[in-house]
Order: C-alpha cells, then sequence, then structure tokens
C-alpha cells in the first residue's frame, strides 16, 4: 500500500464534522490517510473539533495551514465564499484539493480555481456526493447503456425545508457575498447528477423567487434575505432531451429529498432518495409495453457493482492521487455546473432563455 497522505482539513462546521473528519478517520484507521491539522477561523469551533476527532495540529487561518511540508491533501469545508481563496492557495502550495459544492461564487471563480488546477499538475475532486448512491449509479448506466433508449424527458428535484420557517434566523446561506442561495446549495447537486446522467445542458429557463424577504440574525438584528427560496428550471439537454428542474428549500417533511425521473424511448427510470446518509435510495423501472400494462414501475435490486460506502467521494480521491488520475468529480465538472448556475440567474433575472456556452470575461486557462 502507499504512504498514507497526510490530510488537512479547513472548516470544521458542519459537513465537516458530519461527513470528511469521520470519513478521513476512517480512512485513517485503513492506513490510506493521516489527519494532520484542523483549520477554523473559530477557535471555539476549532478546539471541539480537535478533540472529538483527536488531532492535534490546528490552524485559524488557512494561508498557515495549507503551505505546510507535511500535508499533502487539503478538504475545503468552509462556506462557499472562501472555497476559491483557500483552494487556490493550496494548489499554488502543490497540494491536491477536495472541495465542497458549490465549487466557487460564480463561473469566473469556478474557472481561475480550474486554471490554478491545471496549472499546479495536482489532483481535484468536488463533494458531489449523489452520484456514489448506489440507484443514481444504477441509473446513469441505463442511460448510457442506451437501456432506456433516447431520452425525450428528464424530470429532477431536490427539495428540503431549510428555510420553510420564516422565524429561522439568517446563516451564510442567505447572503449574496457568501453563498447563492438554494440554486447554488442544493441546485448544484441535482444540476450535477443531471450533467452526469444526461450530458451537457445547451440553454436554461429559470425562474426564482424569495418568499421571506427579511430575517433576524443570530446577533439579534435583522437583514434582507439575498438569494432564492427556490428556483424551477426549464432545461434543453445538447441531446435534445427535455428537462424540468427544481431546488427548493420551502418544502415541510422533506428532510432530504431527491428524485429524477427519466422516460427514454425504450423504458421509464425513477431514482429517489429521501434521507441525508446513504442506504435510503430506490430505483424503479419500467421496461417495454408488456412490464408497462402489467406491473408498471417495478423495484429494481441494488446490483453489488454499484454498492458504495458513504466514505466514497474521500476514498475514491485519494486512490486516484496514488493511481494518479482523474477523481471521479473534478473541478472540470463542477466548473460547468457553476455555468448553469450563473446562466439560470441570469434567466431569471432576465426573463430570457439563456443558452450555454455563457460568454465569460477572457481568462487565461490553460
Ligand atoms: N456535499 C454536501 O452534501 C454538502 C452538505 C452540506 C454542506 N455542504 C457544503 O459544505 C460547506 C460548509 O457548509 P456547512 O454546512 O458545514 O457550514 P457551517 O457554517 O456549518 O461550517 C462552516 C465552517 O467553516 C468555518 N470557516 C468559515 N470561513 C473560514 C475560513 N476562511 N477558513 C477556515 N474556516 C472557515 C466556519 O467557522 C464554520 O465552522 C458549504 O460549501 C456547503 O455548501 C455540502
Amino acid at each position: 500500500m502507499p504512504e498514507p497522505l497526510r490530510v488537512a482539513i479547513v472548516g470544521t462546521g458542519g459537513i465537516s464534522r458530519y461527513i470528511h473528519i469521520p470519513a478521513y478517520k476512517r480512512m485513517e484507521a485503513r492506513g490510506m490517510v493521516k489527519v494532520v491539522a484542523l483549520c477554523d477561523t473559530v477557535p471555539e469551533a476549532l478546539a471541539a473539533a480537535a478533540s472529538q476527532f483527536g488531532v492535534e495540529r490546528t490552524f485559524t487561518d488557512y494561508r498557515d495551514a495549507v503551505g505546510r511540508s507535511d500535508i499533502d491533501v487539503v478538504s475545503v469545508a468552509t462556506p462557499n465564499a472562501a472555497h476559491e481563496p483557500v483552494s487556490i492557495a493550496a494548489l499554488n502550495a502543490g497540494k491536491h484539493v477536495l472541495c465542497e459544492k458549490p465549487l466557487a461564487l460564480d463561473h469566473a471563480g469556478a474557472l481561475r480555481m480550474l486554471e490554478a488546477a491545471r496549472k499546479s499538475g495536482k489532483r481535484t475532486a468536488v463533494h458531489f456526493r449523489y452520484r456514489f448512491i448506489p440507484s443514481a449509479l444504477y441509473l446513469k448506466e441505463l442511460v448510457e447503456t442506451g437501456e432506456l433508449g433516447d431520452i425525450y424527458q428528464a424530470f429532477l428535484h431536490y427539495f428540503q425545508a431549510q428555510v420553510h420557517d420564516p422565524h429561522t434566523p439568517a446563516r451564510w446561506r442567505q447572503s449574496t457575498a457568501d453563498a447563492g442561495g438554494m440554486l447554488g446549495d442544493i441546485g448544484s447537486h441535482i444540476l450535477d447528477l443531471a450533467m452526469w446522467i444526461l450530458g451537457p445542458i445547451a440553454r436554461v429557463h429559470a425562474t426564482s423567487k424569495t418568499f421571506t424577504k427579511e430575517r433576524s440574525t443570530e446577533g439579534g438584528g435583522r437583514v434582507p434575505v439575498e438569494v432564492d427560496d427556490a428556483t424551477s428550471m426549464l432545461v434543453e439537454f445538447a441531446s435534445g432531451t427535455m428537462g424540468v428542474l427544481c431546488a427548493s428549500g420551502l418544502c415541510q417533511g422533506r428532510g432530504n429529498h431527491q428524485r429524477a425521473e427519466i422516460y427514454g424511448t425504450k423504458g421509464s427510470a425513477i431514482y429517489e432518495i429521501e434521507r441525508m446518509d446513504s442506504g435510503g435510495d430506490a430505483l424503479q423501472v419500467c421496461f417495454g409495453a408488456a412490464q408497462a400494462r402489467t406491473v408498471g414501475l417495478a423495484r429494481a435490486p441494488i446490483l453489488a457493482r454499484h454498492q458504495r460506502t458513504a466514505d466514497a467521494p474521500f476514498t475514491e480521491f485519494i486512490e486516484a492521487i496514488n493511481a494518479d488520475r482523474d477523481a471521479p468529480v473534478t473541478f472540470a465538472d463542477a466548473v460547468r455546473v457553476q455555468e448553469v448556475i450563473d446562466a439560470a440567474k441570469l434567466s431569471a433575472a432576465t426573463g430570457n432563455w439563456v443558452s450555454l456556452p455563457v460568454p465569460v470575461p477572457a481568462l487565461a486557462v490553460a
């Protein structure tokens, strides 16, 4: 087995303590990595995470962490606005980088990150973790092998309830400067799934709405809500497939609900998850007129070749570094998601269809 890669994790909030650090610690136990350092701007959060997971070195400034010679890999789990500066500093210091989604605040920022990755020659990954759900892998296989035929239509949605209650205080997710609303937050996941399965999106028509226009802050004040509570998109894929996509934080009763319905000339398939953790997924299929008449859609079994653990986005990234090949989800994949997000925002602002690629300011992308 190769020497364990040495990891620093920047950001020790929700996703870091729930997924990143536990995943790397399980990989540490298997000799794949060593968790060398944690970094967070809030000393109390940092100390709590360091003590919970037994990590000795801690930093409150990412610049002190990512340049260290005893670190090979940086995992970025900060709010969205810090993804670009932290990832670029780490890449410039010669580290491999796994970054949270959405990759950047906008397409131009994502392109700068891709450029830094290309210049560094290091490996990148993005935590679009729903690509590793067994039913999603099966759905992609059914489309790619042609078993569903040519795809007429696709309906994908991602529903949560995180902004349903108008009394929930604003956090960084409600600020344009820090995030980008539900479109960037969970819309990025559903756009990534859509394009991973069905290929590039050629044009988009979007509508976004903010129902709660002002929220309290944890400090006792009130702030305007600058981002969408929900966004609906009509899309046309380059293949000609028609798509309807929706990302909403308004769906009471929905903790973490995703559904993709795909209808082709030879069959139909419906993928669904209801839970944040792995294991709650399902795939239903219908092939041919005989099944449609007698059964409708039938539950498909999970196949051994699609089984993954919740750690797969991290283990497969480390395996890719060791094998000197691309990880399953790279910065380049996330750049195209960011491009559609920008196009959807432009469409929502103007009321027009927006075709891709969206012109971007001239950038030296190698
Ligand atoms: N892939 C997924 O399924 C998934 C799920 C949830 C969140 N996320 C993403 O993870 C990221 C973090 O989300 P969260 O819910 O954990 O947020 P959070 O607010 O719970 O945690 C963020 C942490 O980062 C720290 N931080 C802020 N700026 C920093 C900086 N410059 N350097 C170091 N630390 C800094 C904060 O103090 C906080 O502890 C976001 O990009 C979010 O979109 C992804």
